[in-house]
């Protein structure tokens, strides 16, 4: 009896479960091509992520083996997979965010129209049943032509009577990723130190990082970029107020519809677009931000056409 009332008096701070440190792992992800180079890699990573509840595999081909391996790992999330459009619907009910990196990366001999045409329409199709099951969930587009395909989301999604502007980004993390790395290796700075604003669109010149505009505060590959974005996009559905991401939306910074800038995202989506970013840039900058707008506008339009056409 001495023992156990000694025991009962004493004082012991209680230990914090993860449960309460961490937001619940309470969200549902799917990956649209996710048994592609960068499904894959991107899969795995989002696996680690301590937010999710649900990973839901989506490929035309070669998911179930991709999904039993990455289901071995003993983080929280629970992954399932779907094969061929039979099973597209039924993977993305209720989910919170959904990310594509479908489609055909571009191989020697392939020209950029022969791209666009294929993934146009993977993206089409894919968008069209995002709009019909969760017209609620972030879209993260990553098939490019990503200045196009982001537009060509937005007319499906408008036809649909869906679209959100605040939940449709173009993933374009990559520009910043690789900004970040060579900054920090030009100039013998810790990569957690940097930070570069990347505006514009994702394409040659339309991609313009503002070196002006660093803050000294990886690329290992698009999968990282394409996984730190969903661990942002989780973090604002979670609640965290200091969200801050590069990424190629509806905008009206420019007077181009769509254009790639530093964004603050929110439960909602898109909260604010940062303007001051192209404030005070310098000269070069200017310059470089006015020569990548007709190349910008011509690859928005295109997308807007591609939906026209294929009514
Ligand atoms: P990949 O060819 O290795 O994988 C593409 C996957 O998409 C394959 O598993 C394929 O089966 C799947 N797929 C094709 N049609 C589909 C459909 N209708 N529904 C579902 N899945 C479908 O290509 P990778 O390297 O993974 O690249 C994918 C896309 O990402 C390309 O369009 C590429 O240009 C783009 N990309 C974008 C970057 C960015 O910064 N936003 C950077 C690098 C690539």
């Amino acid at each position: 009896a001495p023992l156990r009332a000694s025991v009962t008096t004493r004082v012991v701070p209680k230990a914090k479960s993860v449960a309460q440190v961490l937001p619940e792992a309470s969200y549902k992800v799917a990956v649209l091509g996710a048994a592609g180079g960068i499904g894959q890699p991107l899969g795995l990573l989002i696996k680690m992520s301590p937010l999710v509840s649900e990973l839901r595999l989506y490929d035309i081909a070669n998911v179930k083996g991709v999904a039993a391996d990455l289901s071995h790992c003993n983080t929280p999330s629970q992954v399932m997979d779907f094969t061929g459009p039979a099973e597209l619907a039924n993977c993305l009910k209720g989910v919170d965010v959904v990310v594509i990196p479908a489609g055909v990366p571009r191989k020697p001999g392939m020209t950029r129209d022969d791209l666009f045409n294929i993934n146009a329409g993977i993206v089409k199709s894919l968008i069209e049943a995002v709009a019909d099951n969760c017209p609620e969930a972030f879209i993260h587009i990553i098939s490019n032509p990503v200045n196009s395909t982001v537009p060509i989301a937005a007319e499906i999604l408008k036809q649909k009577g869906v679209y959100n502007p605040k939940k449709l980004f173009g993933v374009s993390t990559l520009d910043v990723v690789r900004a970040n790395t060579f900054v920090a290796q030009k100039k013998d700075l810790k990569l957690i130190d940097v930070d570069v604003p990347v505006v514009g669109g994702h394409a040659g010149i339309t991609i313009l990082p503002l070196l002006s505009k660093t803050r000294p505060s990886a690329t290992l590959s698009m999968a990282y970029a394409a996984a730190r974005f969903v661990e942002s996009s989780l973090r604002a559905l979670a609640g965290d107020p200091d969200v801050y991401e590069c990424t190629y939306v509806q905008s009206e910074l420019t007077e181009l519809p769509f254009f790639a800038s530093r964004v603050k995202i929110g439960k909602n989506g898109v909260e604010s677009i940062i303007s001051s970013d192209l404030e005070g840039v310098t000269d070069y900058e200017a310059k470089a931000l006015e020569a990548l707008k007709p190349e910008l506008k011509a690859s928005i339009e295109k997308g807007i056409e591609f939906v026209h056409k294929h009514q």
